[in-house]
């Protein structure tokens, strides 16, 4: 597995500028962690203030668009993600797939394009709980994955993968251990399957309540490379917290 463990923060539809205080104090304290890569994804509104407040942590977008411009009022191309000094974006949450009606196919567009403005990516898979309960959770999010990821020259390297139940996100449960281990596993072989030997370089963050209290525990897990939280990120103290359990 690659690299350093992943934390990021997604802040979802949350946060105006009184949130820069947060990110100086995980900007800060992250410089204590330097075996962990820190980042947060703050409403697009707070990209450009939120890369100015910090010098250490990486700063992203939750989508983009999959054109570079044009008309599409209310939504962010790639490269302004970048313009305003984005390194990577969250695409295919599973709030985008189901809420604004995303297709697979939307959101390797999105992907492609935000690998084309020069962003890293995280691509968001996961299944539902009725999925789970039919026991279709892997091949679900199997047949997210062959859809979803970008197939671009060269991805594997600026892609992360994050599995987020989503029966998982916000409702404080979480799979167990077993059903992680066995998630993150089948989503690697997936990713060998799609991309050769640089599957194995794409990381696998885990997300859904993931809390200061769960942390270690899921981040201890193999072939979990990283969180991708949410509700908790929105605190430095409880971000810290999931940051210092990795
Ligand atoms: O993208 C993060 C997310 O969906 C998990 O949210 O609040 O359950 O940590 P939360």
């Amino acid at each position: 597995m690659a690299g350093l463990p992943y934390i990021v923060g997604n802040w979802k539809m949350n946060g105006t500028r009184a949130m820069l205080n947060e990110v100086r104090a995980i900007d800060r304290a992250a410089a204590r962690f330097p075996k962990v890569q820190v980042a947060v994804a703050p409403p697009a509104t707070l990209i450009y203030r939120t890369r100015d407040a910090a010098d250490i942590i990486g700063v992203g977008g939750q989508d983009c668009h999959a054109r570079e411009s044009g008309a599409f009022t209310g939504d962010i191309a790639a490269p302004m993600l970048k313009d305003a000094g984005a390194d990577f974006t969250i695409v295919g949450h599973s709030e985008r797939r189901t809420l604004h009606g995303e297709s697979d196919a939307d959101v390797q567009a999105k992907a492609e394009a935000a690998f084309g403005a020069g962003l890293a990516v995280i691509v968001c898979v996961g299944e539902t709980e009725a999925e789970r309960d039919a026991g279709r959770a892997e091949a679900v999010v199997a047949a997210q994955l062959e859809g979803s990821c970008p197939k671009v020259e060269g991805a594997p390297e600026k892609l992360s993968v994050a599995y987020e139940p989503v029966w998982a996100i916000g409702t404080g449960r979480v799979p167990s251990v077993e059903d992680v281990a066995a998630m993150h596993k089948s989503i690697r072989e997936k990713l060998v399957a799609i991309y050769g030997e640089g599957g194995a370089d794409v990381r696998i963050l885990y997300g859904g309540s993931v809390k200061a209290d769960n942390a270690a525990e899921l981040l201890s897990v193999p072939e979990v490379g990283g969180a991708l939280v949410g509700g908790a990120s929105l605190n430095a103290e409880s971000f810290l917290a999931i940051v210092g359990a990795a």
